[in-house]
């Protein structure tokens, strides 16, 4: 088989139910935790709730475009306190194994983190920082924490989305990771391809949200793996970069 047919069963999904009983959960294995350790300063961002309130659903959808071309207007915090709440914010738990979020999720596992590259948000110094929905429960409050410096801004980003370098222009960058054991806890092996359709719904609530928002964004699959990996951190098979979406205030 070549390793496009092999690509192609990957879609596959055989046997769920046997499947299911070969995880952890069924096991009786603890389920892994909601959030990471927090170490860096902590950012609570303005509360978003007087924003997008006049805007139908339908008007959104005739809208969702993809936009690469950014003009230099800054994002608000609470314009990006949006973006992040309505992609991975935690409405509510269940049963302290799971969370209920603004997106669906398979089993509600919700196996992805966010972190934003800052190149121009209002009072926020630029840089690398990372969504905590497990802060402020039960209140719409976003907080992130900031990682660090990004030196060389545009140089970075455009490596870490394989040289599509009009993304460097938006004012923010979000970076979609996965932390794969948190889907295969309860899905084994058949969490990849789970993992993948969550993903999706995360991309469009993006897209909708920034549309709801007068802003533009652009959904990426083209990145650099190693690139996005190392600048933000991670082991690249524990947890590892899997989407990016650019936002800012589009030119056209
Ligand atoms: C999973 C996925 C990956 C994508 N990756 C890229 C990308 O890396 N670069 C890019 O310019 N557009 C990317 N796009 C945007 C698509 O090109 C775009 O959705 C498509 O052309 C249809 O245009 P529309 O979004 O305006 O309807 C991606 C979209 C999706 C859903």
């Amino acid at each position: 088989m070549t390793q496009m047919e092999q690509n192609r069963k990957f879609m596959h999904c055989p046997s769920f139910r046997d499947g299911m009983k070969t995880s952890d959960q069924s096991q009786g294995v603890e389920p892994p935790a909601f959030g990471k350790p927090i170490v860096g300063e902590l950012f609570v961002l303005p509360l978003f709730e007087n924003l997008a309130e006049n805007v139908s659903y339908a008007s959104l959808l005739d809208a969702r475009r993809s936009k690469r071309s950014y003009s230099d207007k800054p994002m608000t915090q609470a314009e990006l306190a949006f973006m992040l709440w309505s992609t991975q914010g935690i409405q509510s738990f269940r049963d302290k194994v799971a969370t209920f979020r603004t997106v669906p999720s398979g089993g509600a596992r919700h196996p992805f983190e966010t972190y934003i590259t800052v190149k121009n948000v209002e009072g926020l110094p630029p840089g690398l920082y990372h969504y905590l929905p497990t802060e402020n429960l039960g209140e719409k409050k976003v907080t992130i924490e900031r990682l660090g410096d990004l030196p060389d801004y545009d140089k970075t980003i455009t490596e870490m989305v394989a040289g599509q370098a009009w993304a460097a222009k938006a004012p923010v960058v979000l970076f979609y990771t996965c932390i794969p054991y948190k889907s295969e806890w309860r899905y084994a092996e058949m969490s990849h391809r789970v993992v993948l359709i969550d993903l999706g719904h995360v991309g469009q609530n993006a897209m909708l949200s920034a549309v709801a928002l007068g802003l533009g964004s652009c959904c990426m699959a083209a990145f650099d793996q190693a690139a996005c990996d190392r600048v933000i951190g991670l082991d690249s098979l524990n947890e590892y970069t899997v989407y990016g979406v650019s936002v800012g205030t589009p030119t056209e």
